[in-house]
């Protein structure tokens, strides 16, 4: 393991994400550390480990951590997996800690974040990631890994060349190429389509999952769920070809039925959010689509209606 803290990696967000990636990276031999919320979480984490379960097979690995007020480590190489409301709020306690030059990766859903982020602390060097990984949280730092997908990232901050992988980067890239049965990491010169692709994804079927409190396979047939995803597709294609968005191949409404059939079995992530009584990420969803829509004068009704019904049902979203 290689000690000089330029290529150590503190992992922010204890949530699913966040745990399956700072297990897949001691694994790959990184030198990592998480960075708790509070002392309590940081706790729990040294005392029962982390533990990912795949395939049924539950593997627990002991990663350092720290909590805010503790540790005095510079932190070069930041990966951000907190829900997208929450993250200047959690990056603020660290913000001391992180190199002016800090690269930090936002692996979130929704959009938004990283152009406050780069408003905020312009210095940063923002990389955005996007995965179609399916994992989720059985309870504090017990994460199961639902299905794999793959990881794109790619170059956001303006004064980044989107061509050029940074070193800290492609040593994450290439270890994933190195090792079976692991996360798949790829490279990306223009990051915003596959964060748009991801974000159309999300808008059309998350909200809806949540409105009916179906499973991601009941979304195809639901009498009155179904034709609201077409709608709101044509509207996300609509916001995406005015923003030049590459299209998605085959179409929107393809893609999602083909998301909500090799998820079927699934609660979606807004579905769960909504139940546990967390906030939603529908303003980073379709907020941020109906937003650009209201710029080239769209008005997304479906989307609108949707985010009005979610608050609706649930007040915390
Ligand atoms: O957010 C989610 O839950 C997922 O990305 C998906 C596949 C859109 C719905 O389960």
């Amino acid at each position: 393991m290689n000690t000089d803290s330029s290529h150590s990696w503190y992992i922010l967000g204890a949530g699913a994400i966040g745990g399956l990636w700072a297990h897949t990276m001691q694994v790959w031999g990184l030198d990592i550390t998480v960075l708790a919320r509070d002392e309590g979480q940081h706790n729990l984490l040294q005392s029962q480990g982390l533990q990912l379960s795949q395939d049924k097979i539950t593997h627990t690995s002991h990663p350092k951590s720290l909590f805010p007020g503790i540790g005095h480590a510079t932190i070069h190489n930041l990966l951000v997996c907190t829900k997208t409301y929450a993250t200047l709020s959690a990056i603020e306690p660290w913000r001391k800690l992180l190199n002016p030059k800090a690269n930090i990766i936002l692996l979130q859903n929704g959009m938004g974040t990283a152009q406050s982020l780069q408003t905020v602390w312009p210095q940063f060097n923002i990389y955005c990631a996007t995965t179609s990984d399916g994992a989720w949280r059985k309870a504090p730092w017990q994460v199961i890994q639902a299905g794999t997908g793959s990881t794109q990232m790619g170059a956001f901050s303006t004064h980044l060349s989107p061509q050029k992988m940074p070193t800290q980067i492609e040593r994450l890239i290439t270890a994933s190429q190195q090792q079976e049965n692991t996360l798949t990491l790829h490279w990306h010169k223009d990051i915003h389509t596959p964060m748009w692709h991801k974000l159309a994804v999300n808008g059309v079927i998350n909200a809806l999952t949540a409105i009916y409190q179906i499973t991601n396979g009941e979304l195809i047939q639901h009498p009155k769920a179904r034709p609201r995803l077409e709608q709101l597709c044509r509207e996300t294609e609509d916001v995406m070809s005015r923003c030049h968005i590459t299209p998605i191949p085959h179409g929107l409404l393809n893609h999602a039925l083909r998301v909500l059939q090799q998820t079927a079995d699934n609660k979606s992530s807004m579905l769960q959010d909504c139940l546990a009584g967390r906030p939603s990420e529908i303003d980073a969803i379709n907020g941020f689509i109906i937003q650009q829509g209201s710029i080239l004068h769209l008005p997304c009704a479906a989307h609108r209606q949707v985010c009005d019904e979610l608050r609706q049902h649930y007040p915390t979203s």
